[in-house]
């Protein structure tokens, strides 16, 4: 039998700083976040200086919480990994510093991991039966993109978005219906009281992909909406304008997976990303599977939102192929899929 690797991951790419142990990528032994969202909301958005700062006061502890929990020292683990992009950049440099710190102190190999595989990889962990090849739809803030998962490492983008993401549609929605932020999950509970056929929203199509995501038209279609109520003096109920749109971008996301399951002749999907944890996206998307016959894998919702664990996940099969960085590994913000 192969000898066990076991991986501290680091991620900061964003507005949380993360540190988790797993071993051999899909068993997590700790899984440590630490949600700045209380401070970014006072400004409705993530503030990427005031991310920065946060992360550098939080990564230590954090770190450290991650090996005590694993009940691990430093010297155990077998290599680090960082997200390295895409993200923020100052957010990212404040991981990216620290795991070369960490890698360089204790002799261990260094790993710098894209962020997306990360998402896509969470499904590994609670799903030992979930190999690839399968598509998966990552939904997240800052990223919409549907994903031929080929190998271990290996991806082909079908589509993705051309504009908002699906997560920041939701965030930008929320604020207009005076909902706060992050947007998801208070449009995702409001929903439940509104009828999600009450207004006619646009679903985004293109004539020259049918894979491809746009999310700005819809938002701007709920702005006006807003507008237009306001004008003619008639009551928003802000549920059924909550359960409308949403139901417009579940429409999108459930048909554009079903129709590149089909002509790829899939038999497996997975969600990941933030919007992953929308319970009717989740309820649809199983729907549409099981009438299909399609295997359907999800991440629970700690592993949807960022952290470490799915970092670590990804990070067990590059290890294993032999990848490693070196000590001039940089924060890249603008990371392509695939790209190293
Ligand atoms: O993956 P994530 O934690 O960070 C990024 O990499 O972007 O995703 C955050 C996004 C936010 O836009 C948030 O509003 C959205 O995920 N989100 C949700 C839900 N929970 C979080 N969107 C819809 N429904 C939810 N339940
Ligand atoms: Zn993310």
């Amino acid at each position: 039998m192969s000898k066990d690797v076991t991986i501290l991951a680091i991620e900061s790419s964003c507005d949380e700083t993360a540190a988790a142990v797993v071993r051999n990528g899909r068993e997590v032994l700790s899984n440590v976040i630490h949600s700045q969202i209380d401070l970014h909301t006072l400004y409705g958005g993530v503030v990427p200086e005031i991310a920065s700062r946060q992360h550098i006061e939080k990564i230590n502890q954090v770190v450290e919480k991650a090996l005590v929990d694993a009940s691990l020292s430093l010297q155990d683990v077998d290599a680090v990994a960082v997200t390295y992009g895409p993200g923020l950049v100052g957010a990212l440099l404040v991981g990216v510093s620290a795991a070369k710190a960490i890698a360089y102190g204790a002799d261990k190999p260094l790993l710098g991991i894209h962020h997306i595989e990360g998402h896509i990889s969470a499904n590994y962990i609670e799903n030992p039966d979930l190999k690839p090849p399968f598509h998966c739809l990552v939904v997240s803030g800052g990223h919409t993109h549907l994903v031929h998962v080929k190998d271990y490492g290996e991806y082909e983008i079908l589509g993705r978005t051309r504009d908002d993401a699906a997560g920041e549609a939701f965030d930008k929605v929320a604020r207009a219906i005076g909902l706060g932020y992050p947007g998801g999950p208070k449009i995702d509970k409001l929903s439940y009281e509104g009828n999600p056929q009450a207004i006619a929203f646009p679903r985004a199509k293109f004539e020259d992909s049918v894979y491809d995501f746009s999310f700005s038209g819809l938002k701007s279609a709920v702005l006006n909406y807003l507008n237009s109520c306001e004008m003619k003096g008639e009551t928003v109920v802000p549920a059924d304008v909550a359960a409308s749109f949403q139901q417009a971008v579940i429409d999108v996301l459930v048909g554009h997976s079903m129709e590149a399951l089909k002509r790829c002749g899939g038999t497996r999907l997975a969600i990941a990303g933030g919007v992953a944890s929308n319970k009717h996206l989740r309820e649809a998307m199983e729907a549409a599977c099981r009438e299909r016959g399609i295997a359907f894998y999800h991440p629970s919702p700690i592993l949807c939102t960022d952290n470490a664990a799915m970092i670590g996940a990804a990070a067990y099969y590059e290890f294993i192929k032999g990848v490693r960085s070196g000590y001039d590994l940089n924060a890249v913000p603008g990371l392509r899929l695939g790209e190293r």
